[in-house]
């Protein structure tokens, strides 16, 4: 008996257990670690909001991921159909990934803006001119480049580009071949960088601003940004992970899998902590600068030490390679459901994908230039797709597939499309994840959301 429901043996997916794991960890893995995690650290009090975020993590994140990478190797489609053809007839199951495209539109928008000025800074390290110890000269020169809409337009569009390039190669030429070249050189640099800055005066200070929780900055608000950082670290509750995971074979082990991941981009998270904050800290730098901790601090903080320059350039290279992976597994939700769904041949998918894209996503290039008066509840468009995809539009896609697979799907499905042609290592695991996607991690996110937005 076959694992899989309607496959076609032409479909493209992984080759390898190696480029599942470097695809999967390569969507994890992103700006999410080096950009969102340190200045959410640095603005919510430090190691108190680790231990809230790595307890989102376990207790949301992980069963979450599991089910959706599950459902997606069950169905082999895009993430549209996966839900038509597992969901019984009339049930409309499907809309979680409807939205799930319109989330990944939301956040590719300001995503590729950020990976905008990861790429721009690669240069600009290079030419030296962004090189100051004064935060007030690293402060001008990230304000001219976001304040400049050719630059930020023509960097967006540059990296929509480089993506749209490898999407069109398919998943196992581009999205695995890619991946499986980055991701080793991503763990490189991150090594290198990390242990740079661990070897500085003053380090132990910002280790322990990573390390020693204070509690007394956790509100209920706090609380949601942790659950929404879980859920964009792992790249789940927007169809990301269904559509990677209808690319994994048959005789992947998704559990073990899903943990690894986790545990990997854990430690990326860390480690991004450990290069930065030790560093703010040395130098006597503050970490609460928010999103601009990455562009403005973090140049000055290279700038004061030896071979500054050399370190500052690699560091950028692996956020950009890190924003890659990311991004290709953003824009493949959509271009999986235009081509396989609709029937359009990919390259058209991938490069109709882009247009569109290049419009909602200049509202976010633009939103500190021309656009920075346009504002919706009170924030740019730049804020307003972060904070709607993170704190309501994916914890929603993940209450909706907890649901869907605790009380629609049922324990015996579960445990079939778990198994492994027909192997099933540990039923005990299995009960365990059923009750908590049944009732554990839809209740925790649905408390998280009605406080964390104040709705009662
Ligand atoms: N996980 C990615 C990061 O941390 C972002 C992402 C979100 C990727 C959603 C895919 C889907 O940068």
């Amino acid at each position: 008996s076959s694992a899989t429901v309607g496959a076609s043996k032409a479909r493209d997916g992984f080759t390898s257990s190696f480029g599942v794991l470097a695809a999967t960890l390569g969507s994890a893995v992103g700006l999410g670690n080096i950009w969102k995690f340190p200045y959410l650290t640095g603005t919510n009090g430090g190691a108190g909001f680790l231990v809230v975020y790595v307890c989102a993590t376990l207790l949301v994140g992980l069963p979450v991921m599991i089910s959706e990478i599950m459902l997606g190797r069950r169905a082999k489609s895009d993430a549209v159909t996966a839900l038509k053809k597992l969901a019984p007839a009339g049930q409309p199951w499907w809309l979680i990934s409807a939205f799930g495209v319109l989330s990944a539109f939301l956040i590719m928008a300001f995503y590729s803006e950020v990976a905008a000025w990861v790429f721009a800074y690669v240069f600009k390290a290079i030419g030296g001119g962004i090189l100051s110890s004064d935060p007030k000269v690293t402060s001008a020169a990230f304000g001219s480049l976001i304040a400049d809409p050719v630059q930020s337009l023509l960097w967006q569009w540059l990296v929509l580009v480089l993506i749209g390039g490898i999407l069109l190669m398919g998943v196992a030429k581009g999205i695995e071949a890619v991946t499986k070249k980055l991701m080793p050189l991503l763990f490189l640099l991150l090594l290198v960088i990390g242990v740079r800055s661990l070897m500085l005066p003053g380090a132990m200070q910002g280790v322990s601003f990573l390390f020693t929780p204070d509690f007394s900055k956790i509100t209920a608000g706090v609380v949601l940004t942790a659950v929404g950082l879980a859920f964009f670290k792992l790249s789940i509750g927007m169809g990301t992970m269904m559509t990677y995971g209808s690319y994994f074979r048959d005789d992947q082990n998704i559990p073990a899998t899903t943990l690894r991941v986790m545990c990997a981009d854990l430690f990326v998270s860390m480690l991004a902590g450990i290069a930065i904050f030790p560093a703010v800290f040395a130098f006597g730098f503050k970490p609460e600068a928010g999103p601009s901790l990455l562009f403005i601090t973090i140049p000055a903080v290279f700038a004061s030490m030896p071979l500054g320059q050399l370190f500052m350039v690699a560091f950028f290279i692996l956020a950009a390679i890190a924003s890659t992976g990311a991004m290709l597994s953003i824009l493949e939700v959509p271009v999986s459901v235009l081509s396989e769904r609709f029937g359009i041949s990919r390259p058209k998918a991938t490069v109709l994908n882009l247009l569109l894209l290049a419009v909602i996503g200049a509202s976010c290039a633009l939103s500190n230039s021309s656009m920075a008066e346009f504002k919706l509840f009170g924030m740019t468009m730049f804020d307003l797709f972060d904070f709607v995809t993170s704190n309501i539009l994916m914890p929603l896609g993940g209450i909706f597939l907890c649901l869907f697979v605790g009380w629609v799907w049922g324990f015996d499905r579960l445990k079939a499309a778990l198994s492994n042609e027909g192997q099933l290592h540990n039923e005990a695991l299995v009960r365990v994840l059923f009750v908590v996607v049944r009732f554990v991690s839809p209740l925790l996110i649905l408390v998280v959301m009605l406080k964390g937005l104040k709705l009662f």
